[in-house]
């Protein structure tokens, strides 16, 4: 019974769909970038039975997507086999071949990672010479086809093909690692499911965990309509979309961040305010204070902060209060001037650095707050300062993001994958 109730408790309680926060596109740019097409080593074997491998041409490999399953490998490469001739003297073979195996798109079980598996790994032989005498050539070769060559070279080839897997699933061990936003919380790109391939590209979906320090997860706000990318993009490109509703979340750990009371000249290089600054404007405050007294202003950010986009503009919202107060001797509290409740709209210019998401604020023009005291300035400086810390970006295949060219759609922003 209890059983029951928990199941159609637990039923009512998780989300129907997980709705994927962040969308990474991969094109075969980056596949042919990959050491998917690279074959490490592949001198280094010896077919055994005498015979010993050399010249081994540089291979060439072509990709293609095979919807649905994953990359299709053709590795085309030559190479001389050497060996004592059953007549006795030496005997020289140049094959030239073609190996070709399937590499199925899963994700791994026990680390929830994206990983290639190779099958159907078979090798084509495209010719065949040899420096025997031509009369003896039809049949020896034959024989020599049978007996050694088809047998010999997938054991030979294939696992160089699968060393190379390894190689690149090893490249995707990083992405669902947490990672640290500041001091405040994680973030952690776990797939939503199977990365999916069609005839174009790889899609991988992720729903991305965002942890407080202090272990309490952020919910992302179900989006409403499906994530989806513009489909303007060059083909054989890559992107990266981020939903606002995960950049929402990632920001929730910097809420308490935003809370700040500024009084000195720290902060960027503006002279300092005083009592003085605002009798201009109120002039009770001059009243109040002949002789002037330091301004501090409080600002205290009492929702999660916000982040909305629309096509080419996006903006952060911040909630809370705004309070002036005049300082006062040392060990006295300062006296509050006055207070306002505050909505901030900062508009947020986005751009990577050093592989994190960076944001620089400035205030939007319709922003509800119109203050001509600077220490608005002062604030947003600081609202600056308090972004720097960048937003972690999904570490798979030793991707650069330092190239990316950034575009804000509709309800997310799209990172244009530019590799070097
Ligand atoms: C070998 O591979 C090359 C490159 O993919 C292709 O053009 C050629 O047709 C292949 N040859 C055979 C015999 O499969």
């Amino acid at each position: 019974m209890l059983r029951i109730l928990c199941l159609a408790l637990c039923g009512l309680l998780t989300p129907a769909r997980a709705d994927p926060g962040a969308l990474l596109r991969l094109g075969m740019d980056v596949m042919n970038r990959g050491e998917l097409v690279g074959l490490r080593g592949a001198g280094g074997w010896g077919p055994g039975q005498g015979l010993k491998v050399k010249d081994v041409k540089l291979p060439v490999i072509t990709l293609s997507f095979v919807p649905g399953v994953g990359i299709f490998q053709c590795v085309s490469t030559g190479m001389t086999i050497t060996g004592k001739s059953f007549m006795g003297g030496n005997m020289e073979i140049i094959v030239v071949l073609n190996i070709t195996a399937t590499n199925r798109l899963l994700q791994d079980e026990e680390m929830g990672l994206p990983m290639f598996k190779s099958e159907g790994c078979e090798v084509i032989l495209v010719s065949v010479k040899t420096n025997l005498p031509s009369n003896m050539l039809p049949k020896v070769v034959n024989k020599f086809l049978d007996s050694t060559l088809h047998k010999v070279l997938p054991g030979l080839m294939c696992p160089a093909i699968d060393a190379v897997l390894v190689y690149v699933n090893k490249k995707w061990a990083n992405l669902n690692a947490p990672m640290p936003v500041g001091q405040t919380g994680t973030i952690k790109y776990v797939l939503t499911a199977i990365p999916t391939t069609t005839a174009n590209y790889i899609q991988v979906d992720f729903s991305p965990v965002v942890r407080q320090q202090r272990g309490d997860t952020i919910q992302l706000a179900a989006a409403g309509e499906a994530l989806e990318f513009p489909e303007d993009y060059a083909a054989g490109s890559s992107q990266l979309l981020l939903s606002a509703a995960f950049l929402t979340a990632e920001l929730a750990l910097l809420q308490k961040s935003f809370d700040v009371n500024v009084q000195d000249a720290t902060i960027g290089k503006l002279p300092p305010q005083t009592t003085e600054t605002l009798a201009g404007f109120i002039p009770e405050v001059a009243e109040a204070y002949p002789k002037p007294k330091p301004l501090v202003t409080q600002i205290r950010i009492n929702k999660p902060p916000k982040v909305t986009m629309r096509t080419g503009k996006s903006l952060l919202h911040l909630h809370g209060t705004l309070e002036v107060l005049a300082a006062r001797r040392r060990g006295k509290a300062p006296v509050s001037l006055f207070l306002l409740e505050t909505h901030f709209n900062v508009k947020i210019q986005y751009s990577v650095r050093e592989d994190r998401l960076q944001m620089a604020t400035s205030l939007d023009r319709n922003s509800l707050i119109k203050c001509r005291a600077g220490n608005l300035k002062r604030l947003f400086l600081y609202f600056s300062e308090v972004l720097q810390v960048g937003l972690p970006l999904p570490d798979f295949l030793d991707m650069n993001y330092n190239l990316a060219e950034l575009h804000v759609v509709e309800n997310a922003l799209v990172l244009d994958l530019k590799l070097d």
